[in-house]
Order: structure tokens, then C-alpha cells, then sequence
């Protein structure tokens, strides 16, 4: 037996403003995106923004139900719709943030096991990493430079072929 060890690394910004453009104007747009979350039972509105590497960007928010496991995060909601609207174009970044419903401020957020699984399959599909940019404790942000890491030892499609 031996013991093996894995890390994850992630680049941590002081705010906002301390990101590169690309990635502030996508969390621009996953703030946005939070207004849209229909939320009534968690009061956690949650907003996605896909980047598309033909610079189109999807935005999703979460969307709940009465029966709530019948809901969906703003995560799959937005890389569902972005696989269904521009079949086979790869996904560069995905931006996610949180509000409570008073929509004041920017919460942590980190994406569920489900999401993270959704997230990895594209990444696997297209062959290239998705940056993640997402809102974290206290106004810092997290940047993350592929769904690998934060799924580490993950189930894909090469553990289907014989
Ligand atoms: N939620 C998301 O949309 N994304 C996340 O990354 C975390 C959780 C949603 C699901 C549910 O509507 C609400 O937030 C509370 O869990």
C-alpha cells in the first residue's frame, strides 16, 4: 500500500477589478444572468455565463421547482443550452456567481457534484480545458484552469471502452 497525495491550485483575485477583461466582462455577465433565476424555495440566485470559442456567450441562472429535485443549477442550465444551441463549438470559460434574493451581493459559490461531472464532459468532448471564474468569500474571485481539478479521479467516457 502506498499513500497518494493530490492538490488542487487555482489563482485567487483580491476583486473583480483585478481580473483580465475577458474574464470580468463574463462575470459581468453571470451577474446578470443571476437576475434571471427563478429561486423561490433556496432564495439563491445563481447566474452562469458559457464563453464560447466562437465568442458567443449562453447565460443560464437556476431554475427550481415545487418537487426540487426536479430543478436545475444555473450551471447545466447554461451548458445544456449551450450544447443544444451551437452543437459541437467548444466552451472556453464558464462564469458563476450567487446572490441571495436581495440581489445586494456577490456570494461564494463553487459548483455542485453534479455540474462539475456536466462540466467535465464538455471539457472532455472538445478536448480543451474550460476556465472557470467564479465569485468566492468576500469579494475575491477564483480562477480555476480546468474542470480536471476540481473533479479529481472522475468518471468519463475512456472508463466505457473496452
Ligand atoms: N445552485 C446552482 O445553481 N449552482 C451551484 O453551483 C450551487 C447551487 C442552485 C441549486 C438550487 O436552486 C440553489 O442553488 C440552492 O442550492
Amino acid at each position: 500500500m502506498k499513500k497518494v497525495t493530490s492538490e488542487i491550485s487555482y489563482d485567487l483575485y483580491d476583486s473583480i477589478s483585478d481580473l483580465h477583461v475577458d474574464d470580468r466582462k463574463l462575470l459581468e455577465l453571470a451577474v446578470s444572468a443571476a437576475g434571471t433565476a427563478y429561486a423561490p424555495y433556496s432564495k439563491f440566485h445563481v447566474g452562469a455565463a458559457v464563453l464560447l470559442e466562437n465568442g458567443e456567450v449562453v447565460k443560464g441562472s437556476n431554475q427550481e421547482n415545487a418537487a426540487y429535485p426536479s430543478g436545475l443549477c444555473a450551471e447545466r442550465v447554461a451548458v445544456f443550452a449551450a450544447g443544444a444551441h451551437y452543437p459541437g463549438v467548444k466552451i472556453k470559460a464558464i462564469a458563476i456567481t450567487a446572490m441571495f434574493d436581495d440581489l445586494n451581493e456577490l456570494l461564494s459559490v463553487s459548483p455542485c457534484g453534479d455540474c462539475r461531472q456536466v462540466m467535465a464532459e464538455y471539457e472532455h468532448r472538445y478536448l480543451a480545458n474550460i476556465r472557470l471564474i467564479m465569485t468566492a468569500e468576500n469579494g475575491t474571485i477564483r480562477v480555476i484552469h480546468d474542470v480536471k481539478t476540481l473533479l479529481p479521479l472522475m468518471f468519463n467516457a475512456e472508463n466505457l471502452k473496452k
